[in-house]
């Protein structure tokens, strides 16, 4: 089974300051680690950039991103050839991942599923709350997950659940509205999206502790 990956760095990074994709973590650009890790778990990987960009990555096939998160996977979907069977799609923004997680979320989609998001316990509890910010109800922890990329799905249904070009904030809620069957894997806690300055310097700690782990 082929498999392809879409790394999506179309962002602008506003919340960040800048194109965050481009800053440097532990020596090296945040989009290369996330494309390195892309490329040792996938046959193929496409990179989505902005239109106005001009910076690459060496030896990855580069596609202009559209104005929103979705209409930038949909442009790397366009540019993976017929042949991939499975599709992980992956935020440039999330420079820690590693090939273990790419390992599992594809295994999940192998063995059956439509679709598979990593996922990590929630710390702080979640309530509802109404438009005057009146609480009306508490949601029991223990039936949430946060997720995060790298997500991956079976290639047919995800060009099927873009098809209409939705715009969610993560490509499974596109597939769980086609009403495919989306499996949650165990997430990494260490695989935040780099949002703002504070993330970068939390990512550097993070890779301080893997340069000194047994
Ligand atoms: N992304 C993209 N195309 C867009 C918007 C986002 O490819 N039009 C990518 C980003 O580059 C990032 C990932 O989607 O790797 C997650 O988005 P986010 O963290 O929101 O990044 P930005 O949109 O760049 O940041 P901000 O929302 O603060 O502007
Ligand atoms: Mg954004």
């Amino acid at each position: 089974v082929l498999v392809g990956a879409v790394v999506v760095a179309a962002g602008s990074g506003a919340r960040f300051g800048g194109p965050k994709q481009l800053c440097e973590l532990g020596g090296r650009r945040i989009v290369d680690r996330a494309v390195d890790v892309a490329r040792a778990t996938c046959d193929a990987v496409v990179l989505v950039v902005p239109p106005d960009a001009d910076w690459t990555v060496p030896d990855v096939h580069a596609v202009a991103g559209g104005a929103t998160r979705s209409a930038s996977v949909r442009a790397g979907l366009a540019a993976l050839g017929p042949a991939i069977e499975i599709v992980v799609v992956h935020d440039a923004a999330r420079p820690l991942a590693d090939e273990a997680l790419f390992d599992r979320v594809i295994a999940a989609v192998r063995d059956g599923a439509d679709g598979a998001v990593p996922g990590v316990p929630i710390a702080d509890t979640v309530k509802q709350v109404d438009a005057e910010g009146t609480v009306t109800g508490t949601i029991p922890r223990d039936a949430l997950v946060a997720v995060q990329t790298p997500q991956a799905f079976r290639a047919d249904v995800l060009r099927a659940a873009h098809a209409s070009r939705p715009e969610g904030t993560d490509d499974a809620a596109v597939v769980e509205a086609l009403g495919g069957r989306v499996v949650v894997v165990a997430g990494l806690a260490d695989n935040f999206k780099i949002t703002e300055p504070a993330d970068l310097d939390r990512a550097g700690a993070v890779l301080a502790r893997r340069a000194v782990a047994p």
